[in-house]
């Protein structure tokens, strides 16, 4: 098994301290823990505030250390069935006791002194109480760069006219940002749709009043992105991904992940599966479902599946499949409720992944060269999915209709034709670049050593208590 960063060989510790604080949802605490494990081995203490909700496993982690805040969601407000209620919740319950939390941190003499918060920049909150306290705070921004720019566009394509996005217009180009199409606008189905346009500006306007951002991401992938927000925003970015390449992030996986996908994969030919998953929180109707089921049954390839329970709304689990339909297919499909993705990704066995383009995924995706059906649901998903179909040309979009002949016939154009071939060919030579920038002087290991150097220069501050 791989580590989880407590072997990695790290360097002298720095006696500073920083102190992280994750989004709770997958696709956040993956890319914190792993950042986490990176700083680590650059010398710094880590001590990571987490919220009940969600919380990964401490004992995983005996180099870091935790504190959990009680934020006191009640059971029906941690559902992820509206996500932006959700986010937005957790930006008003956690206020106060990740204040007291931090404060506390603060004032302890004994451990080494804090050089700055890093949060995620969804948590927008943490720009007033780190303010508040005087503390330098740095964002860690999960998803791309280039989607990020869009989110930074917001409110001057709202006064252009472009949202609210209305289904005559979804097909039109946004000239001002091209490859991008109306629909490829971040929008989430949401019980208050102004609440998304404002957490996405609290957002970038958090992410602006930081020290710095660093990205999940590298130079050689989204270098105009990269570039434009350099200009735009003047503080320091910092491109130091991808993450998962220097440290899995499998043992911050907060589903038990089934490893019967890898003894399965291991009977099958290479390059020949779909890996089907639609990530932590992307849902489906039981229409979706069945086309999707249907799609992939007919496309005669193998393909392991991901149903996560709760993927399809109102189901428990796999109730909407037809009796026999996994029979029928006498071993050509394997379900699971969770996988191990970067190692399925890096198996090779799997010639396509058919994803939602959860950042992760795609990043995960691009390091294995694995080309991309693209089926984005919500938020940067969606200009995630139009780079890799347009930009990097590294996938196809599943666009206009989730229907089963559609499926079909993507599936093997991607898997079996010709065009499928150039795909992988472009995406192989990405996964080239992903490893180049972890190399000893690649773009990702300089911008980290400028990381380090940046908060080694801060101030680590002295708290008083009264
Ligand atoms: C969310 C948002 O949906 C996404 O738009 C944003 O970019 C990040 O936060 P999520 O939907 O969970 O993320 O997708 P993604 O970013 O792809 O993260 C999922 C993570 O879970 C990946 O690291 C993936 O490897 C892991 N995973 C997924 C598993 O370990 N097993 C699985 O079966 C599926």
């Amino acid at each position: 098994m791989k580590n989880s960063g407590t072997d990695i060989q790290i360097d002298q510790r720095n006696g500073r301290r920083l102190v992280l604080f994750p989004l709770p949802l997958q696709g956040h605490v993956n890319p914190m823990i792993q950042l986490a494990n990176i700083l680590h081995s650059k010398g710094f203490s880590i001590t990571i505030i987490h919220t009940t909700f969600n919380s990964p496993d401490p004992s995983k982690y005996p180099h870091f250390t935790f504190h959990f805040i009680q934020e006191e969601l009640t059971e029906t407000e941690a559902s992820t069935a509206d996500i932006i209620a959700l986010v937005s919740l957790l930006n008003i319950k956690c206020v106060a006791p990740f204040r007291d939390c931090l404060s506390k941190l603060l004032s302890d003499v004994s451990e080494d002194p804090i050089a700055c918060l890093i949060s995620d920049a969804i948590f927008h909150f943490t720009t007033a109480v780190s303010k508040g306290l005087k503390l330098p705070r740095i964002v860690l921004r999960t998803g791309g760069a280039s989607s990020f720019r869009i989110f930074t566009a917001l409110p001057f394509l709202k006064e252009k006219g472009y949202l609210p996005t209305q289904e005559s217009q979804l097909e039109n180009p946004v000239v001002e940002l091209p490859p991008l199409k109306v629909k490829d606008l971040p929008v989430v189905n949401s019980r208050d749709p102004e609440a998304v346009y404002d957490l996405i500006v609290s957002m970038t306007d958090g992410t602006e009043a930081s020290s710095g951002v660093i990205w999940n991401t590298f130079e050689e992938l989204e270098q105009s992105a990269l570039a434009a927000l350099r200009h735009d925003f003047s503080i320091p970015v910092f491109p130091i991904g991808p993450f998962h390449n220097r440290f899995p992030s499998s043992s911050s996986s907060l589903l038990s992940q089934d490893q019967s996908s890898i003894s399965w994969l291991d009977k099958r030919a290479p390059k020949s599966v779909v890996y089907v998953s639609f990530g932590s929180v992307a849902a489906l109707n039981e229409t979706q479902f069945l086309e999707v089921a249907w799609g992939l049954a007919n496309s005669k390839q193998p393909f392991l599946w991901v149903v996560r329970p709760g993927l399809v709304r109102g189901a428990e689990w796999l109730e909407p499949l037809p009796n026999g339909f996994l029979e029928d297919l006498n071993g050509r499909a394997h379900i699971v409720k969770w996988a191990p993705q970067s190692e399925v990704l890096a198996h090779p066995a799997v010639g396509a992944f058919w994803t939602h383009n959860g950042w992760n995924s795609t990043l995960e995706s691009i390091c294995e060269g694995v080309p991309m059906i693209c089926m984005p649901c919500f938020t940067d998903q969606m200009a995630n999915a139009r780079y890799v179909s347009d930009v990097w040309r590294v996938g196809m979009q599943l666009e206009n209709g989730l229907e089963r002949e559609k499926i079909e016939s993507t599936i093997n154009r991607l898997l079996v034709d010709e065009e499928g071939e150039a795909i992988r060919k472009r995406i192989l030579s990405l996964k080239e670049k992903a490893k180049l920038c972890l190399s000893q002087g690649g773009s990702s290991c300089q911008s980290l050593d400028s990381l380090v150097s940046q908060i080694l220069s801060l101030e680590p501050i002295i708290f008083q208590t009264q």
